[in-house]
């Protein structure tokens, strides 16, 4: 199937890192959130990460400007109703995305392709209250998601090879690094993440050692890009907290249950960079 039009549901980090993309790769894009302030508030983020790439010469001049003209705001389903694929990028609860998959159905045609960015939950799950299974599929990317290459392609119980399929090749056509696995807990990447933050977060009461040795420790003993606590603090810790119960609800492992230093700083409010602190201050 031939995908010209693209939808994403849910302009948060994630969800307008996946517009940008999708606008930088030429396709027409619908954003649908909430409200007009936090449609204009993503839109305002992505014009300053493209013009951004055209300072640094990874853009053509006016390229910047000719992507986010592909991208129209709307707080109303009814103006996906064209769309060839929806990648919905919501509030993380099952219940709030098998209600937002229902209301999607009513609106798009019936061949258009649904997906879900969920992290943890089962795409099995928020497709089971569609009237089409078959065309539910999960993409799943990583944060920050325009710089971050790899896209999971999540194979549900019931979703159609060839939608599944597509949706591979339309994170290539994003220039992405996708993989094709099965709706397991976790999928592939945050069945190995989750705990290993967890246990990353546990040494920290276990082996007193201070959030900026951590990570030190494992950037320049084990080659991580950033480290634990740093990622953590941009995945956002409320995210984390959120993605750990979910594990720890299919698995049953000790290790996939957020620590309780973890549990506690979500509930405090100290999300991380979003919120202005987590395990750093943010200003
Ligand atoms: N669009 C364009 N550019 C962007 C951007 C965006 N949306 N967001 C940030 N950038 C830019 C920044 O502005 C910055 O550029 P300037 O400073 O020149 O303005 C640049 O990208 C990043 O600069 P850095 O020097 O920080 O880049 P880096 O080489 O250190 O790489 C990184 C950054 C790719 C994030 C790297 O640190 C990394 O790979 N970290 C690990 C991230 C990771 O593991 N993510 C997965 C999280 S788990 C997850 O997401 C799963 C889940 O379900 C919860």
């Amino acid at each position: 199937m031939e995908i010209a039009k693209v939808a994403v549901v849910g302009l948060g980090s994630m969800g307008s890192g996946i517009a940008q993309l999708a606008v930088e790769a030429g396709f027409e894009t619908v954003g649908r959130e909430l409200t007009p302030e936090l449609g204009e508030k993503a839109k305002a983020q992505i014009t300053r990460f493209l013009a951004r790439k055209v300072e640094k010469g990874q853009l053509d001049a006016g390229a910047d400007e000719a992507a986010v003209a592909r991208l129209s705001l709307t707080t109303d389903f009814a103006d996906l109703a064209d769309c060839d694929l929806v990648i919905e990028a919501a509030f993380e609860s099952l219940e709030v995305k098998q209600q937002l998959f229902s209301e999607l159905e009513a609106v798009v045609r019936p061949d258009a392709i649904l997906a879900s960015n969920t992290s943890a939950l089962s795409v099995t799950e928020i497709a089971s209250l569609t009237e089409r299974p078959e065309r539910v599929v999960g993409m799943h990317f990583f944060n920050p998601a325009p710089l971050m290459p790899l896209v999971e392609i999540v194979r549900a119980e019931r979703t159609d090879e060839q939608v599944f399929e597509t949706a591979y090749a339309f994170a290539e056509r994003l220039g992405k690094q996708p993989i094709r696995c099965n709706d397991t807990p976790g999928f592939v990447v945050n069945r190995i993440l989750i705990p290993l933050l967890n246990d990353c977060v546990r040494v920290l009461d276990e082996a007193g050692v201070s959030v900026e040795d951590l990570d030190k420790a494992m950037k320049f003993g084990a080659g991580w890009p950033m480290g634990p606590a740093t990622l953590a603090d941009l995945v956002g810790l409320d995210i984390h907290v959120h993605a750990s119960e979910a594990l720890y609800e299919k698995l049953r492992e000790p290790r996939m249950a957020p620590p309780p230093r973890l549990a506690r700083m979500a509930t405090a409010g100290k999300l991380g960079r979003k919120s202005g602190e987590g395990f750093y201050r943010y200003d």
